[in-house]
């Protein structure tokens, strides 16, 4: 029975033929670093050409584990807007900033009621924040911050979501909310795509952890040649190759995985690979070769962040004119929404 319906949905969506649009955002809690270019900025890149794209700032979810940290969410949304503007995201697309959308928290708070609470606690990235932080000590928001993750999408009836690998949970969640409204109401929504982008998760300079702000093992793509150069002297390497003529495997030592990321000279990158393996080449060198490799593919960016910088104005002009186009397009699916709901109250009112 709910196969058949299903399928009646898929027929209805595919009818309804959505335009296709990108969602994608980022919490404000500091720079972007080199784990979120490869893991997403570099996607969102080679997308925007062909999707209408948003990129949302979310703040409000930083209320989430951080709330203390409130006083730096403003300066780090800057950052953060500087950091896509200067990889290269076009000016052209819409950039917002959840909390000036007023439209998704009414979202959110229709979507709230169709999901149950062991649903929400059944979320994956959820359950494991449950085991860190006690749930009792949680906040509801905490707790239903998926929920208003799948109200950023699909206000906006976004196609697509790139994201990192840890958000793939949240997509799915936002799939369901879409088809439980599409079948108890009316087949508004788009069931949402996720694109994981080719490596989704980088590891930190430390060779432990993912790469993290808050790990303090990553390079931001803000920082100076000289930040980067420290950087890397202290990555960590393969710890059982204690001299340079011992034959090393690249694949144990992740200054090799760096290279093969951000270092464009693919035969350099060859060469030492196989002078590595016969015990010719020492982690100095190899660092040097990736300072000197990241800081050629950082340059361009630190030179557009600059302009940007010396221009504030144009940051703001982009956010108020997005922030104006978002909220139109909200408002148009809310009215659908409501209409749909039964809370559309035409000429009684
Ligand atoms: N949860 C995402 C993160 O922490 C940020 C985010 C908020 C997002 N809303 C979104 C990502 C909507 C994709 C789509 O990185």
């Amino acid at each position: 029975m709910l196969d058949r319906m299903e399928g009646e949905i898929m027929k209805s969506q595919e009818k309804l033929n959505f335009s296709p649009r990108i969602l994608t955002g980022d919490r404000p809690t500091g720079k972007l670093h080199l784990g979120h270019y490869i893991g997403t900025l570099k996607e969102r890149l080679k997308l925007q050409d062909d999707y209408d794209t948003m990129i949302m700032i979310a703040d409000l979810q930083v209320f989430t584990d951080h709330l203390k940290d409130y006083r730096s969410i403003k300066s780090n949304a800057k950052e953060v807007m500087l950091d896509y503007l200067s990889v290269g995201l076009k000016e052209s697309n819409t950039f917002i900033i959840q909390s000036q959308i007023p439209e998704l928290s009414e979202l959110t708070n229709y979507f709230n009621f169709l999901v149950t609470t062991a649903r929400v606690q059944r979320n994956p990235t959820v359950k494991q924040e449950i085991k860190m932080y006690d749930v009792s000590k949680m906040s509801v928001g905490f707790m239903i911050y998926p929920i208003s993750q799948a109200a950023d999408i699909l206000l906006f009836k976004a196609t697509c979501v790139p994201v990192g690998e840890d958000q793939l949970p949240h997509i799915e969640q936002t799939r369901e909310i879409a088809k439980t409204f599409n079948r108890m109401f009316n087949p508004i929504f788009p069931i949402p795509e996720p694109i994981v982008g080719e490596c989704p998760t980088l590891i930190g300079i430390d060779g432990k952890q993912k790469m993290s702000k808050s790990l303090d093992n990553a390079i931001f793509l803000s920082d100076s040649q000289e930040e980067v150069k420290l950087k890397v002297m202290k990555m960590y390497t393969d710890p059982t190759r204690i001299r340079p003529d011992i034959p090393g495997d690249p694949d144990k030592n992740p200054v090799f995985l760096y290279h093969r990321l951000f270092n464009n000279n693919k035969e350099e990158v060859l060469e030492l690979e196989e002078r590595y393996r016969k015990g010719k080449v020492g982690d100095v060198e190899v660092k040097k070769r990736l300072i000197i490799a990241i800081n050629q593919m950082l340059e361009p960016i630190r030179e557009k962040r600059k302009y940007y910088e010396e221009r504030p104005n144009i940051i703001t002009n982009i956010l108020n004119d997005s922030i104006n186009r978002a909220r139109k397009i909200g408002q148009k699916t809310l009215l659908e929404v409501r209409e749909a709901m039964g809370i559309s109250y035409g000429n009684l009112l």
